[in-house]
């Protein structure tokens, strides 16, 4: 079953032409992976799962993305698509405030602020993203005294204590060391159970190992689309063969 159809996206910033009619389904409980060389419009495409592209000037979208059967852009409100829909980034981004406030911040911004709730959804967020254990004792200092990875896994906590349905990332373990990044990519494969993930990475033997679909793309063009083994073992294009076997450019 697909959660996402992106059905015909064109989307141009200014005049540059930086997604050609994209088609994909984006499967639901599973992990779908974009891969493509520096430019060709991964993060381009995620941010359009969630228009996050509506705050770029210039940037102008026609095509489809349905979410659930009902259009992002047109039948969705921000809200409740941001509800939805969760992202983390390339760069762990957590707010100047304590752990605790970090991962409450989005379920209070839902209307959430009884204490008790607020409490369970904090240890909740934080056992899923495998951090609990390391910050149980710390809740209220800040957030910045984290190390990198787990300012990372604190922000996938933030991103699922508002109990979305997608999980969008982009390159979330690019800045993180091996050690970190296998704990992330663990942690991925367990929650596809209950979530729709796409992940952006440059690691091709990462896509290997958790994604289930991968999308290869270049110069704003999705050129194939396939389960990951598939991909990677008997690629249909020319061009999907010369990238995976490094005979690109
Ligand atoms: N806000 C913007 N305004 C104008 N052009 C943009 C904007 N954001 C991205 N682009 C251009 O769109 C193209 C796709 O960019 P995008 O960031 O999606 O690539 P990417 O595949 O994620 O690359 P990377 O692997 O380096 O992150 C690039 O040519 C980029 O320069
Ligand atoms: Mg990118």
């Amino acid at each position: 079953m697909s959660k996402l159809i992106v059905d015909n996206l064109d989307l141009y910033y200014g005049d540059f032409h930086a997604l050609k009619s994209i088609d994909l389904e984006i499967p639901a409980n599973g992990i779908t992976a974009f891969i493509g060389p520096s430019g060709c419009g991964k993060s381009t495409l995620l941010k359009s799962l969630n228009r996050m592209n509506d705050l770029v000037k210039d940037c102008r979208i026609t095509g489809k993305v349905i979410l659930d059967d009902e259009d992002i852009y047109q039948d969705i409100d921000i809200n409740r698509l941001r509800k939805k829909v969760g992202m983390v980034f390339q760069k762990p981004n957590p707010f100047p405030m304590s752990i605790y406030d970090n991962i409450a911040f989005g379920p209070r911004t839902h209307g959430i602020h009884a204490k008790a709730q607020l409490d369970e959804i904090v240890e909740r967020s934080l056992k899923q993203a495998a951090l609990w254990d390391e910050v149980k004792d710390r809740l209220t200092k800040s957030a910045m005294g984290l190390s990198g990875g787990q300012q990372q896994r604190l922000c996938i906590a933030r991103a699922l204590a508002i109990e979305p349905e997608v999980l969008l990332m982009d390159e979330p373990t690019s800045a993180l060391d091996p050690i970190s990044t296998s704990k992330i990519e663990d942690l991925v494969i367990a929650l596809k159970e209950k979530y729709s993930i796409v992940m952006v990475t440059h690691n091709m033997q990462q896509a290997v190992r958790i994604s289930d679909k991968t999308a290869f793309f270049l110069m704003g063009e999705l050129v194939e689309c396939n389960q990951t083994s598939q991909l990677f073992s008997l690629p249909q294009d020319e061009r999907t063969e010369n990238y995976i076997t490094g005979r690109f450019g």
